[in-house]
């Protein structure tokens, strides 16, 4: 044997609850890229969304908070990686995020998304626009019980009150295109780094795959802005959101 062989890359093995949606399909192939065994849960319907990598991954159909479902997608895996979406009044994203919590192994890494209007602990400084939005989009959306915006809040204090391996990865507004790179964060939005406010959704992708293996973010909240924007151009990351 070869003294000097390198032991073969851990192979991962990791579930993405919600995977058919834009960012989850982003999540699988990185997933995939990287050489990680992929679960995938998402509804009966979008099945076939996946099937670009029929094959290469196993996909459990079902509602992302159905408990049973997630209990066997997430058996025996290293990390989890959940979109949460508020959609619904029935309270999908903290059935989601409850689910997860409940069911993954107690040393798996729990990776999960929201937006930036999500907050940990207060300190975020928000923009007109985005206070608008959640006050009024919010409650229009809850009126015709498209999303329950207040749902996704509950989910993420549970995930924060929780003391699991978890990182709620908190994107800024998103565009699709290339990747640039693994995107710049900060702990709290309002910080001149995150200015520019923009992501391409491939990386936001990035940034939630490479998480898995990134303990400094464990039970961190990064609010994320694309490595090629000019605000994160302009103040390099130092401190929490270096690499
Ligand atoms: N959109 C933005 O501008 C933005 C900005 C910042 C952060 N984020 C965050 O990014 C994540 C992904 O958001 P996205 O907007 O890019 O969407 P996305 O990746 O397309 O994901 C949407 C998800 O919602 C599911 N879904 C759609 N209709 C549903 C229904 N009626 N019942 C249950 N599930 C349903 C989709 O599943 P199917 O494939 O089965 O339809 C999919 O998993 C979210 O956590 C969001 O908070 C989004």
């Amino acid at each position: 044997m070869d003294p000097h062989a390198r032991p073969d890359p851990v192979r991962l093995k990791v579930c993405i609850v919600g995977a058919s949606g834009k960012l989850g399909q982003y999540m699988v192939k990185h997933a995939l890229d990287r050489g990680y065994q992929v679960v995938g849960v998402c509804r009966e319907e979008s099945v076939g969304k996946l099937d670009a990598f029929k094959g290469r991954m196993t996909v459990m159909a079902g509602a992302t908070d159905d408990r049973n479902v997630i209990a066997r997608a997430v058996a025996g895996c290293d990390g989890v990686l959940t979109v949460l979406v508020p959609r619904g009044v029935h309270g999908y994203s903290s059935g989601t995020a409850q689910a997860v919590l409940d069911h993954a192994r107690p040393e798996a890494r729990l990776v999960f998304s929201c937006g930036w209007h999500i907050s940990r602990d207060g300190h975020d400084v928000y923009s007109l626009k985005l206070k608008a939005l959640v006050k009024i989009a919010g409650p229009l959306a809850k009126l015709a019980r498209f999303a329950d915006l207040g749902d996704q809040v509950e989910a993420c204090r549970r995930i924060f009150a929780s003391n699991t391996r978890w990182t709620m990865v908190r994107g800024s507004d998103l565009q699709e295109g290339d990747s640039q790179g693994l995107p710049v964060w900060s702990r709290h939005v309002g910080d001149p780094i995150l200015a520019s406010n923009l992501t391409r959704r491939v990386d936001f992708a990035l940034f939630m795959v490479d998480a898995l293996t990134n303990d400094q973010l464990v039970q961190e909240a990064p609010a994320i802005v694309g490595c090629r924007t000019p605000s994160a151009l302009a103040h390099p990351a130092t401190g929490a959101g270096a690499r």
